[in-house]
């Protein structure tokens, strides 16, 4: 089966790059993503290619080279579907915030939705691939709407999960470690329907770095990989208190530890907490399915990388107050980082959130910097928590765009997000300018403690 239209709906941090890359790799196919939100289609179609909605490092120039020629970015949800042959569904799936499994289930209206306005639209076969993360065997519920319209129109449901990263997509897109495809391996259908999939991948990816499996096994293996990547980030930061209280240095654990062929040298980097929209509400998702299996030791195994990590960043927050003599009322701190990790724009989970919130709640004076979010996002991200009113986050957070204005007149500075920018800055200006005795806490192991203390910081790292 040859696909010549490709439809994807929802154009968000994987619809974007995910489609980008599929259409400049495959210029004969027309990629169309399309995404209720008019906002951001309409950054997306900016004549200004710098204003896409989604940054990433060498997404814009892909934008330019293939917007207009065959990638189009559109509201009309409904056109895009009825041309398409093959339609993926990368919509969110955040964790529910209601109802039953509220707080730790994946919340799947906005994937039924797709799945009703696809059976409803269409007039010929089409294939329809899960792009989001979803819950182990949500492609029989998918079938079970796609086929219930009894109008002869026929759908193969095929999983791909997607295992980009943000910060690096373009670059796992193009030349990914795998990628996996899930179908109906038992009927010639759902044969064709992978392999038409399989050469869309053909055209930039080794075909032995295409994997093929059955729908759940591809289902289950997303929500594993990303319990794996969190669970290596818990387990060094675990040791990284450990490290804080024996004098071990967790980078030299961690290199020790990542020598070992068995472990690899990846993933291992202590840090304030992982962030994200994703190991947070997946690991939650694949507690919640183990518990609704009665599997309770295998749901307790897994939950506790979660209450790990919200260990870490409540602990970062503590020891800045504790250090600071037990109070940081009316004093004002720098937070240098917003993002959840550099080279990105999104905030989504970010562990800056968290600090800066038990921040706010002991009353400190906050000045944020940070190079790809706007004012509006941190306020917003602020505002969500609910902890205090949209006026007192105004009234004690200041967002800044020069990191040197954050840090003027500080008593602290905490660096969140491991911005390459902040290991240039001129740290002895900045230490100058700041009330004495001027505090240094890395959440990231990004700055130098020795060249640090020598200026004059008090300066404290995680896991040293
Ligand atoms: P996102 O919130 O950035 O984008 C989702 C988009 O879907 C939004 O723009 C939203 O408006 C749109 N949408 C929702 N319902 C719609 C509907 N019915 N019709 C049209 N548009 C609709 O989310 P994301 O980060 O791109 O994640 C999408 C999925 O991919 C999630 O399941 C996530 O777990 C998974 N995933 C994310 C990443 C990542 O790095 N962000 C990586 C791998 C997998
Ligand atoms: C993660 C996975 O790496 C992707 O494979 C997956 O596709 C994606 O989730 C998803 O499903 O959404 P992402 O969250 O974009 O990607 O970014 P990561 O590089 O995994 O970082 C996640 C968080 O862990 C960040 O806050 C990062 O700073 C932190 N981290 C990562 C550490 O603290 N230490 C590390 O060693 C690595």
């Amino acid at each position: 089966m040859k696909i010549k239209n490709i439809c994807c709906i929802g154009a968000g941090y994987v619809g974007g790059p995910t489609m980008a890359v599929i259409a400049q790799k495959c210029p004969k196919v027309k990629v169309t993503v399309v995404d209720i939100n008019e906002q951001r289609i309409q950054l997306w179609n900016d004549p200004d290619v710098n204003n896409i909605p989604v940054y990433e490092p060498g997404l814009s120039e892909i934008v330019e080279e293939a917007r207009g020629r065959n990638l189009f970015f559109s509201t009309d949800v409904e056109k895009a579907i009825d041309e398409a042959d093959m339609i993926f569904i990368s919509v969110n799936t955040p964790t529910k915030t209601y109802g039953i499994g509220k707080g730790m289930a994946a919340d799947l209206k906005w994937i039924e939705l797709c799945a009703r306005q696809i059976a409803e639209v269409s007039k010929s076969d089409k294939i329809v691939i899960e792009k989001s993360t979803l819950p182990v065997r949500t492609a029989a519920a998918l079938k079970d709407i796609l086929d219930s319209t009894g109008n002869g129109v026929k759908f193969q449901i095929l999983s791909n999960p997607e295992f980009l990263a943000e910060g690096t997509a373009v670059e796992d897109l193009r030349n990914p470690d795998r990628v996996l495809i899930g179908g109906d391996i038992d009927s010639e259908e759902g044969r064709e329907a992978m392999d038409a999939l399989v050469n869309i991948y053909a055209s930039w990816v080794p075909k032995e770095k295409i994997l093929t499996t059955n729908v759940w096994s591809s289902e289950l293996s997303k929500l594993t990989a990303n319990a794996f990547l969190a669970q290596r980030v818990s387990s060094i930061n675990a040791i990284s208190e450990l490290c804080e209280k024996t004098g071990a240095d967790v980078n030299e654990v961690a290199k020790a530890v990542g020598m070992d062929s068995r472990v690899g040298p990846k993933f291992l980097k202590a840090s304030v907490g992982f962030g994200g929209s994703c190991f947070q509400k997946d690991i939650l998702n694949l507690v919640y399915i183990a518990r609704s299996f009665n599997l309770q030791e295998v749901a307790d195994y897994w939950e506790q990388v979660i209450i790990m990590n919200d260990h870490q960043k409540r602990r970062f927050a503590a020891n800045m107050v504790r250090t600071m003599y037990n109070t940081v009322a009316d004093k004002k701190i720098a937070i240098l980082g917003w993002a959840f990790k550099k080279d990105t724009n999104d905030t989504r989970e970010s562990a800056a959130i968290y600090v800066a919130d038990y921040l706010l709640n002991e009353q400190a004076e906050i000045l944020v910097y940070d190079p790809k979010v706007t004012a509006e996002q941190i306020y917003s991200d602020l505002d969500y928590l609910g902890s205090r009113s949209n006026d007192a986050n105004r009234q004690a957070v200041t967002v800044v765009n020069d990191p040197m204005q954050a840090c003027k007149g500080a008593h602290a500075i905490a660096v969140l997000t491991e911005w390459d920018e902040f290991r240039q800055l001129d740290w002895q200006e900045v230490y100058d300018n700041m009330l004495k005795p001027a505090f240094l806490f890395d959440g990231r192991r990004l700055l130098r403690p020795d060249t640090k203390r020598e200026i004059g910081f008090e300066f404290y790292a995680i896991g040293n």
